[in-house]
């Protein structure tokens, strides 16, 4: 017999993980059980430990009263197992969720449970497009309402009173739209009312159509606006030009340089056991019991003589443990974090020592890595990494990782671009590094390296006149023999390890530049001295696993390349999972940018 668990009505808010409250990702992380919808994104999902039983319980179309009833006795049936259930909600559980619904069957069948409100997509969907639901020009009221059965003998809203609101906000409105617009109409309200529907809020989908009371269901219909959107009408719309006008563009793409890591909890470390090179090295770290040595700090270089290790090897080893957030590097050298050591440590009373070592042995043969740490040099090849991957399957890699990062790199171009010329010369003055070019659309733009196709639907999305070509030299496909280019950015250019290969690229590429030409350059790139991304530790042990002479792409190596070329670097910024997109154009540029930014006044 189990004790009662308990449900939790969780928010998700419009869909990135980012909007999630912090309590709610820690439920999620949390749950035993997760019963989610059609609104809840993989992303979101992801943060759930991997033993958690994932329930999908979409409504289809006409299907609703029946699927509601069993997700009611689903919730019931979980908690009365023990189990603790999060029931994830698109935006605020209480708003068109029938969260309130649920609430009342849970508190019927006297099982506990907790409301956690989330961002709501009516609010946040006219946010996102740079429209406040209220303004003190405009209105001092706003309306929500569900645009569901606007069409149906089911409508019960009062279409006089609404036509009056100041905003109305509409939500499950994409199909009625027409509808809605004509009833609005009839009851009063001007058909030059502006109006605008944002599907996907917060998402690369993210789109944004602009209209009136009279043409919006057109627009939508023309646009193929789809499920999730929102509609709002009224004056508050023109808002959004307005600040257009001001500011490059208010949609938020995701920013992957934001990351929630509030450090490992006994989940994260499951997880860690269980998964491909951190098991291999967290099984090597539990077995030599390191966590306890390292309750004081302690060099790479002691820990290695001690225990008649590689120095080179164990560094590197303790890198990727700092890298995976179970140590932190000091001056004085490494040590276990607070929270490593609560769970990591065997003397420990909240140890999972024995768990996690027993499934780090289950799942990988973490001894290889105690062979490399001895001895410096891996044991056979493709020691590590099993198979050493075939050309087609890194190729296929290389395109996926391109095709992810191809949206956020184009956004940090766009930041770039669009930057107005009094912030141009700010952060010129206070970064001596590139003056940002002149504000306007990129004419021509090569993209040389992965996901061609990619980077070619980003740019048209944001530039629809750009002229986008593409080649992958990494594939042997020659650059274009006409110069000329405005952009040209190279994606994932710096695959493997190889600088003469790289020359080569940079050679082609500042030839195709145009005079005023800027490059982007989009890798994984660590600066010396500072501490990489968890992958790019992972993926450089592994590589260097295979291949002792691997050494990796820093800052500094890509300077120098850079340099090579008569190219000076601009401005990095992080992407994501260490990915970083850095900026070059050509250095005597750069010393005319130098001087311009010198005789502006202070
Ligand atoms: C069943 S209602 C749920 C509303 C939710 N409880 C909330 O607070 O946002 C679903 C509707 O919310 C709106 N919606 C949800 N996520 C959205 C998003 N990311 N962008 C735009 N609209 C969204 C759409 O109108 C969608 O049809």
């Amino acid at each position: 017999m189990y004790s009662t668990g308990k449900v939790y009505l969780v928010g998700a808010g419009p869909g990135h993980p980012e909007l999630l409250t912090l309590k709610a990702a820690e439920l999620i992380r949390r749950g035993d059980v997760i019963v989610y919808d059609r609104l809840i994104q993989e992303e979101v999902l992801a943060l759930a430990k991997p033993s958690a039983e994932r329930i999908y319980m979409g409504k289809p179309v006409g299907r609703h009263d029946s699927r509601q009833d069993e997700i009611n006795e689903l919730l019931v049936r979980k908690a009365r197992e023990g189990k603790t259930v999060v029931r994830l909600k698109g935006g605020d559980p209480f708003l068109f969720g029938r969260g309130g619904e649920e609430a009342e069957y849970l508190a019927g069948n006297g099982i506990p449970f907790e409301v956690i409100p989330g961002v709501c997509s009516a609010l946040s969907a006219p946010l996102s497009a740079g429209i406040p639901v209220t303004h003190r020009d405009y209105a001092s009221a706003v309306t929500i309402v569900t645009g569901h059965n606007a069409a149906t003998a089911e409508d019960r809203l009062d279409w006089r009173a609404l036509a009056r609101c100041d905003t109305l906000v509409l939500l499950m409105a994409v199909h009625n739209t027409g509808t809605i617009a004509r009833k609005l109409i009839q009851c009063g309200r001007s058909p030059q009312t502006p109006a605008a529907i944002i599907q996907m809020a917060f998402w690369h989908e993210e789109r944004v159509v602009i209209g009136t009371l009279e043409d919006i269901a057109d627009r939508v219909c023309a646009e193929g606006i789809k499920p999730p959107a929102t509609l709002v009408i009224g004056e508050v719309v023109r808002v959004r030009e307005k600040l257009q006008g001001a500011q490059r563009d208010l949609q938020r793409y995701f920013d992957s340089s934001v990351h929630f890591q509030p450090g490992p909890g006994p989940d994260q470390l499951l997880r860690l056991a269980a998964g491909g090179m951190a098991a291999k090295v967290l099984g090597w770290a539990l077995q030599t019991r390191l966590f306890d040595r390292f309750e004081e700090a302690v060099t790479a270089y002691d820990f290695a003589a001690e225990q008649a290790l590689d120095a080179q090897a164990t560094s590197e080893i303790l890198r990727v443990l700092v890298a995976l957030g179970l140590l932190e590097s000091r001056p004085e050298g490494y040590r276990n974090l607070e929270l490593a050591s609560r769970y990591l440590t065997s003397t420990s009373p909240m140890s999972l020592r024995e768990l996690l070592l027993y499934n780090c042995t289950q799942t990988e043969e973490w001894q290889r890595i105690a062979e490399f740490t001895r001895t410096g040099v891996p044991g056979k090849p493709g020691v590590g990494l099993g198979e050493v991957a075939s050309a087609e399957q890194r190729h296929a890699a290389c395109e996926a990782m391109a095709r992810f990062a191809a949206p956020g790199a184009v956004e940090k171009l766009a930041d770039v671009w669009q930057v107005p010329v009094a912030q141009q010369v700010a952060v010129a003055s206070r970064v001596p590094t590139l003056v940002p070019p002149p504000r306007k659309a990129p004419g021509q733009v090569l993209v040389a390296g992965w996901g061609g196709d990619a980077h070619r639907d980003a740019l048209l999305r944001r530039w629809p006149d750009a002229h986008v070509a593409a080649c992958n030299p990494l594939k042997g496909e020659p650059f274009p023999k006409e110069g000329g280019f405005d952009w040209v950015i190279l994606a994932g250019a710096l695959e493997g390890n190889d600088s003469a290969q790289f020359d080569g690229i940079l050679d082609c590429a500042v030839a195709c530049l145009a005079p005023q030409g800027q490059l982007m350059l989009h890798d994984r790139v660590t600066a010396a001295g500072s501490l990489p991304a968890a992958e790019i530790a992972l993926a450089s042990l592994a590589k260097r696993m295979v291949n002792p002479a691997h050494t990796d792409w820093t800052a500094e190596r890509l300077a120098a390349a850079f340099e090579r070329h008569g190219l000076a670097m601009g401005q990095s910024d992080t992407l994501f999972a260490g990915y970083t997109t850095i900026f070059a154009a050509r250095a005597e540029r750069r010393a005319q940018s130098a001087a311009r930014v010198t005789s502006v006044p202070a």
